[in-house]
Order: structure tokens, then C-alpha cells, then sequence
């Protein structure tokens, strides 16, 4: 039976490693565009504004290097003919830049995804003006132009500034299957009142481009609607929206609504391997299909489990395995050795808590917030705890007493030294000397020192968490809302 998993990692490396031939029915991806942006995540603070903590996820710039110029050669070399040729055309056209880096990194995933696709399977790839041509020639390559369906228009509203030229306000969803022999579910759109109007009057028409109108038949007349088409209305996630997680790049659970209800049935298995804040994973939970998350960030994958638990309850995360995080002390040595940002924010993301970025001078001593309330009136205050991670084989005195420090400069209620060696008996001397924080709920020690070894056995900060007063992670809404109104048809083959 299959399960849920959420992957920390490189896709390729995942995909490669984990997942089967032929073992997914819908496929989502929605990677970096070659946008030439490093996208930052941005969490509110308390007082509303954006700029004091921005934490690089993930660098969406691609530069023709030695790592690229590897990738490419082993598609040209070990790939498929058609792929081969297509890498080296475009090769030829676009030189050794950070396009053709781009499309280096993308070509060995898109055969990864295209092997472990059931032959029923769709494949759904989002991207924007940036790379969509050049992504087209090459999923041509990869699933045969045969096999394209639709080039999937999203468009939105937002505000742009003026420039001398038009607005851009759409992203382009190119959608292929594996053969011609696919799962589609033909979503209907509800007539329009003049529709019905026309349908009375026995006067509405079908267009054909370059023919006559014919008549609408009755048969058709019987229908919910009209078949889905290709461009879609659906609104951004707007700064003010519900479901917005603070995410840059998180995209409307309507549009993944829709793809999931399209092209797959319920039980199905639905990967996304560049996964984000979880989009897909949560439409797909709520949809009843089963999911595979792949993301290289810790505090992509942090959010996720924050996601699911707010949507769905606590009792989700017995619905998922989590792998390629750290379950070990020598894993997390091993995770702090190779990316020192991914460690902190995992061991962060196990106390609930989130990265704050280092560069803000601001910010200095601080590696990371826990937000909380617990007071119950509406004008309640947000009280905070302040986290300092520390990976070396010693830990001092002196770095719990700078934490002390931190923690009166910025008026924070509990300050949390996490730690990979043991505290020496000074440290807990030190801790101890700090006092109390005093609660309804009790008392919490204003200086915590928790280590590694502790937080993989479960152990957690004392402060108020009873369910809901954690406000770091910005709540996704309960998933019992109404789904998309779309009544639906089962449909076999084009
Ligand atoms: C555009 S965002 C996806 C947003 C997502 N659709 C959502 O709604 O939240 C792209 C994601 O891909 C991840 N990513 C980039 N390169 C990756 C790789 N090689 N393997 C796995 N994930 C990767 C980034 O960390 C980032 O979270």
C-alpha cells in the first residue's frame, strides 16, 4: 500500500533513490523559474511588517558551472536520442549561460519523473514567460509531442508597476500524460445566464473555428455545463488571503484543486518534487489522494508539517513518514557539517520555531523566534521566545550568558540555547540563575538549554503550548472548506 512520505533533499537525488518505475498517476512541479531572483521567505512580525526576517529559501539563480556542464553532458551522452538532440540545439542556440544551466538541471529531472510515471500518469509543469518556451521543446523531448495536452493559461489579477509594455499577470501550466491512454476527469463550468437563457429559446450555439455555428443538441443541453477550458481565472495568493503562508512562490489551493480533480481518482498517488509549502500535499491530503513532498529546505518541509497539522489536526503526522531529515545524532552532526542553515532551520523547525536572517544587525545573537500568546483577551500581547543554536563539540557559559543578554535587549519572555554537546554544569548553574517565567499555565524557566540528542527524543521548550498559542507559523485554515465548484464527469480518452 502506498503511504504518504515527505522527502528533505535533492529531487534527483530522491526520485533516483526512492521512487519506482511507473508508480505515480499525477505529477505537479512547479520548480524555480529562471527568473534570475533569489526569493526570500517572508514572515510577518508581530507588528506587521516583512523586513526583519527574510531567510534565503532557496536561490532561484543558475549559472553555468562546472556542476551544469556535468548535468548536461550525461543527458547528451546517456539520454534519449530526441532529448540529446534537443540539449544540444538549444545548447547551440543559447550558449553557456544561465538558461542553458537552468535547463541542464531540469532535463535529468524531467526523465526521472518521466520514468517513475504510470503509463496512465499526467505530468503538470509550472512556469512563467521566463523558460516556458524552452521547457516546452524540451518535455516534447522527453514525453513526445504526442503526448502534450494542453498549454494551461493561469491568470490572475495583481498590482504591476507601469512599464512600456503590457501586464504580466499569467503563468503558463504545460500539461502532458505518459500516453495516450490517461485518467481525465472532465471538469464542468456551470452555464452562463445568457446560456440559459439562449438554451430556452432554443438558440445557443457551438463555434468550430473556420466552420459555421451548429446548434447545441439537446444531449449536450442535458449537461451541468461546459467542458473546463484552458485558461483559468483563479486569484493570487493575495498578501491579505487565508490560506497565504508567507510562502513567496506558494501557489492557490483552488489550482491544484483543480489539476488533482482532473487527473487522478481518489487514492491515487500525487508527487510533487519541488514542493514548497506543501500546496499539492495539502489539496492532495484533503482530496484524498495519496502524496510524495521532495524539497531541499528544511523550513520548506518545517512549514509543511505546520500546514498539515493546522489543516487536517495533530493526528495527520501519523499519516506520513518523514525521510532524509535527521532521526540520529551522527545525522545531525552530519546535516550540521555539510549545510549549516539547513541544520538550524530543522532543529528550529522541531521546537516550532523559525529562522531569522543573519545579515540584519538588528537581529544580532538571535538564530531564531518562537512566537506565542497566552493571555485570552483580543488585545492580548505576543510574547516571544528567543533561540540560539550552537554545533560545536563545547558549549560555554559565556554563550548562554550572551543569549541572557539577548533576551533583555529584546524584552523576550524565555530565551532557548539548543546545542549539540552537552551543557557543562556552569551553563546549568547559569540557567538556573535566570528565573522564572510565570504563566496561566504555570511556571516556564526563562533560560532552556535543550540538546540535540534531547529534541530527537521528543523534548520540547516549556512555555504555554497548549494547542494554538504557538504563533510563528502562520495557521493554514481548516481544511473543511467548500471544495471547487466544479460538477464533474468521468471521461475517458480524447
Ligand atoms: C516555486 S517553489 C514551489 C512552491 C509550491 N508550489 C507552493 O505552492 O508552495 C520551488 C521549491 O523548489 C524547491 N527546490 C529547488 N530546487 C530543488 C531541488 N533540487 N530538489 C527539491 N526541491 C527543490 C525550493 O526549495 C522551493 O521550495
Amino acid at each position: 500500500m502506498a503511504e504518504n512520505v515527505l522527502y528533505y533533499g535533492d529531487n534527483l537525488e530522491i526520485l533516483r533513490r526512492y521512487i519506482k518505475d511507473e508508480t505515480i498517476d499525477l505529477i505537479y512541479l512547479d520548480p524555480p523559474f529562471k527568473s534570475n531572483q533569489d526569493y526570500n521567505v517572508l514572515f510577518k512580525e508581530q507588528n506587521g511588517s516583512c523586513s526583519a526576517a527574510q531567510i534565503k529559501a532557496f536561490e532561484d539563480t543558475w549559472q553555468w558551472d562546472q556542476g551544469s556542464a556535468e548535468a548536461y553532458e550525461e543527458v547528451v551522452e546517456n539520454g534519449p536520442d530526441k532529448v540529446s538532440k534537443v540539449m544540444q540545439a538549444l545548447r547551440t542556440f543559447l550558449g553557456e549561460n544561465d538558461m542553458m544551466a537552468y535547463l541542464s538541471m531540469m532535463a535529468p529531472r524531467l526523465l526521472e519523473l518521466s520514468r517513475v510515471l504510470k503509463s496512465s500518469g499526467s505530468i503538470y509543469l509550472h512556469c512563467d514567460q521566463t523558460a516556458s518556451a524552452h521547457l516546452r521543446l524540451l518535455m516534447d523531448a522527453v514525453f513526445g509531442t504526442n503526448n502534450f495536452r494542453n498549454e494551461i493559461v493561469w491568470h490572475y489579477r495583481r498590482w504591476t508597476a507601469a512599464a512600456k509594455k503590457f501586464q504580466r499577470l499569467h503563468d503558463t501550466i504545460l500539461f502532458y500524460t505518459k500516453t495516450n491512454k490517461y485518467v481525465f476527469n472532465q471538469l464542468l463550468i456551470p452555464y452562463t445566464k445568457g446560456s440559459v437563457k439562449r438554451k430556452k429559446q432554443g438558440i445557443l450555439h457551438r463555434f468550430k473555428r473556420g466552420e459555421e455555428p451548429v446548434l447545441v443538441s439537446n444531449k449536450e443541453l442535458q449537461a451541468d455545463g461546459v467542458p473546463e477550458n484552458d485558461v483559468w481565472n483563479i486569484p493570487f495568493v493575495a498578501p491579505s488571503a487565508k490560506e497565504r503562508l508567507g510562502y513567496p512562490t506558494q501557489k492557490p489551493e483552488a489550482l491544484l484543486e483543480r489539476i488533482i480533480k482532473a487527473s487522478s481518482n481518489k487514492r491515487d498517488t500525487v508527487l510533487d518534487p519541488f514542493c514548497g509549502c506543501g500546496t499539492t500535499i495539502a489539496v492532495a491530503q484533503k482530496l484524498k489522494r495519496q502524496w510524495i513532498g521532495i524539497d531541499i529546505t528544511c523550513l520548506a518541509t518545517a512549514l509543511i508539517k505546520h500546514r498539515l497539522q493546522y489543516a487536517f489536526g495533530r493526528k495527520t503526522r501519523k499519516t506520513y513518514r518523514v525521510i532524509g531529515e535527521p532521526v540520529s545524532l551522527t545525522d545531525a552532526e552530519t546535516l550540521a557539517k555539510e549545510n549549516w542553515h539547513q541544520f538550524e532551520c530543522w532543529a528550529l523547525g522541531l521546537v516550532g520555531a523559525r529562522p531569522v536572517e543573519k545579515k540584519k544587525g538588528a537581529d544580532k545573537g538571535i538564530d531564531g523566534r518562537l512566537y506565542f500568546h497566552d493571555e485570552p483577551d483580543k488585545k492580548r500581547k505576543t510574547k516571544q521566545i528567543i533561540l540560539s543554536v550552537k554545533s560545536g563539540e563545547k558549549v560555554g557559559v559565556s554563550q548562554l550568558r550572551d543569549l541572557r543578554g539577548v533576551v533583555d535587549r529584546e524584552d523576550a519572555e524565555i530565551g532557548v540555547l539548543i546545542s549539540m554537546a552537552k551543557p557543562t554544569s556552569a551553563m546549568r548553574k547559569e540557567a538556573a540563575s535566570g528565573g522564572f517565567y510565570k504563566s496561566p499555565w504555570g511556571k516556564h524557566p526563562r533560560l532552556q538549554l535543550l540538546t540535540v540528542e534531547e529534541l530527537l527524543g521528543g523534548k520540547g521548550i516549556d512555555y504555554p503550548s497548549s494547542e494554538g498559542v504557538n504563533v510563528t507559523f502562520k495557521k493554514a485554515p481548516k481544511a473543511k472548506g467548500k471544495e471547487i465548484e466544479h460538477p464533474e464527469l468521468n471521461y475517458s480518452e480524447e
